[in-house]
């Protein structure tokens, strides 16, 4: 079946500060616009729910008419809307849930509200094509941090672990912060660790070697605080790049350890690592070489896919029309902590 066979899916993102617009037909990607509000947060060392909120509110329309423009396509054209139904912030949430139910009605298209969690792993397939069944997926943000055996995308999605505390994105942007470095802290450690050494100081593995596929954080937070204020107590400069590379190199030893005996455990050939932190050049470096000594097929998205993005929910949304998965309804309720096990949120 050519693509153009298949639905035309609007995908509307507004979970945390991108305010993504993405049209997909199956797994071809046709347009993806984002307009983020970060700069606007980037003083406050963290998103701000009101300022997100109202930023979704003014990019809404013009990022529509982007991705439309941009995938060629007029709005008469498109078959259903997809929305990220949580989790997320509250207000912009109901922001995206707002505008998609407006959309669904005014074009007597249905509306699917989808859970912004699968919709990272699923974006993979716009990159990769079908993804395989079954298959690991390591869901790596900046809200999350997940190992899921996933079945299918649109029914059958079961978490195996999780963070018991922050997410390993939160950690990047914490740790950031202790280093003076910008918020979102993932692209500047990112960039220090290459200039680091990652041996120079071993920082705490959390969780390792638990017998569980749960993460933490936290200790090597707490770790790296304890350094950098004994460092300036010394009167010594603090080495921001070993620190980062340190710490990065603990995060993504953990989280690639865990995804690799999860795949091995529940003997599955297939792992897809996504979401913000998976467009880390470390954990991509890794987890390909860990994944090919074990004989596992890795797959894991652009960087531009794996943080938030339209084209992600437009994605999950084909693969819940596909499966003949009913609409919801235009009462369809936001719901902050949506669980990941369900896609579709009602
Ligand atoms: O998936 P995402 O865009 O938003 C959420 O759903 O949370 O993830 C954002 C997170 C932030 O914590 C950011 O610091 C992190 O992804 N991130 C990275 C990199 N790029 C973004 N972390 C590590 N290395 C990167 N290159
Ligand atoms: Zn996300």
């Amino acid at each position: 079946m050519s693509s153009l066979d298949q639905p035309l899916i609007l995908g509307i993102e507004t979970s945390c500060d991108e305010t993504g617009v993405g049209l997909v037909r199956g797994c071809e990607l046709l347009g993806d616009e984002v307009a983020s509000s970060v700069d606007q947060h980037a003083r406050f060392g963290g998103v701000v729910p009101e300022v997100a909120s109202r930023a979704h509110l003014e990019a809404m329309t013009p990022t529509v008419r982007r991705a439309l423009d941009s995938a060629g396509v007029k709005l008469a054209d498109v078959d259903a809307i997809a929305v990220t139904a949580g989790p997320g912030l509250a207000g912009a949430l109901l922001v995206g849930v707002s505008a998609a139910k407006a959309y669904a009605m005014a074009l007597g298209k249905p509306l699917y509200g989808v859970n912004h969690l699968v919709g990272h792993v699923a974006v993979d397939q716009l990159e990769h094509g079908p993804l395989p069944k079954p298959a690991i997926a390591l869901l790596v943000s900046g809200g999350h941090t997940s190992l899921l055996l996933m079945r299918d995308l649109a029914t059958d999605v079961q978490s195996l672990g999780d963070t018991v505390d922050d997410a390993a994105g939160e950690a990047y942007d914490k740790v950031a912060r202790l280093l003076n470095l910008p918020y979102p802290g993932g692209p500047p450690i990112d960039r220090a660790a290459r200039e680091g050494d990652a041996r120079a100081i071993r920082f705490p593995r959390g969780k390792w070697g638990d017998g569980t596929y749960d993460f933490s954080f936290s200790g090597l937070k707490t770790a790296v605080a304890r350094w950098v204020e004994d460092t300036v107590r010394d009167g010594r400069e603090v080495p921001v790049n070993d620190i980062a590379a340190g710490f990065q190199e603990s995060v993504v030893d953990v989280l690639t350890r865990k995804a690799v005996d999860a795949c091995l455990e529940h003997g599955v050939e297939h792992l897809v690592i996504s979401g913000g932190v998976a467009a880390n050049s470390r954990l991509r470096a890794l987890a390909e070489q860990r994944c090919a000594e074990a004989g596992i097929n890795l797959r894991v998205p652009r960087p531009r896919l794996c943080t938030d993005n339209g084209a992600m929910i437009a994605a999950l949304g084909a693969e819940v029309v596909a499966a003949g998965l009913p609409p919801s309804s235009l009462n369809l309720a936001t719901d902050t902590s949506l669980p990941v096990d369900r896609p579709l949120a009602a």
